[in-house]
């Protein structure tokens, strides 16, 4: 067992407290908050950052109720700089955030942000992991010819979309499919999983043993 995770099997007897960054139009985000609206869901998101400005995850948040936060990223394309990671860290701490989910946050997260939520901090992915890590992985998996594709909620380590493996849906690829295509089918199915990956891991469902997450009967 992971030891950072001792907050999620100790049967939390409050909400656990979940920040969502992201870039893009938040329908993970919607997903997400959709699910933690209904009774005896164990999350409820209190934050939900951005490293764009006017990204669309900002105004879902904003439907929502939930805190919209602008995080200026610095210059760098790819990655935060370090100050901007350590006040992306600090803005969750402050919001009292247990749980970091990322909903295709575009930038890779480096120590001084998965150090502060080490063990904490989970990914869905739109390929079936350790197929088509990195960028488009949609495209990626209809050029390779593949025949099925689908989403994976990982935990977030140091490599690229290498992390653990909580939870996997598969999509067939059809013949006739086309990269829009395939990748709306992926985005269904990343709207079911997410929210079950973190109602189960929220609950203290998920079980690990090195990299293997299970998914463990309730106790007591
Ligand atoms: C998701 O499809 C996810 O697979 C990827 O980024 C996308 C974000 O979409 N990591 P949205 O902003 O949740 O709509």
């Amino acid at each position: 067992m992971h030891p950072e995770l001792s907050i999620f099997t100790s049967g939390s007897t409050h909400k656990i407290r979940v920040g969502v960054l992201g870039s893009g139009k938040g329908s993970n985000l919607v997903a997400l908050a959709e699910a933690a609206r209904l009774p005896k869901c164990p999350y409820e998101i209190v934050v939900v950052g951005s490293d764009v400005e006017n990204a669309g995850i900002l105004h879902r948040a904003a439907d929502f109720g939930i805190t919209p936060v602008y995080l200026p990223p610095g210059r760098y394309r790819t990655k935060l700089e370090p100050e901007a990671e350590q006040h992306a860290a600090r803005v969750l701490r402050e919001a009292g955030v247990e749980v970091v989910a990322l909903a295709g946050f575009m930038r890779i997260l480096k120590n001084d942000f998965l150090g502060a939520f080490a063990g904490r901090v989970i990914n869905i992915h739109p390929s079936l992991l350790p197929a088509f890590p990195g960028l488009q992985a949609w495209k990626q998996a209809l050029d390779y010819g593949a025949k099925v594709a689908g989403c994976t909620v990982h935990f977030v380590d140091q490599g690229i979309d290498t992390g653990a493996i909580i939870m996997q849906m598969a999509v067939p690829i059809e013949d006739t499919d086309t990269e829009t295509t395939l990748h709306a089918r992926i985005q269904d199915a990343e709207r079911i999983i997410y929210p079950e990956a973190l109602r189960l891991l929220t609950l203290g469902q998920i079980e690990m043993q090195g990299r293997l997450c299970r998914h463990a009967v309730a106790k007591g």
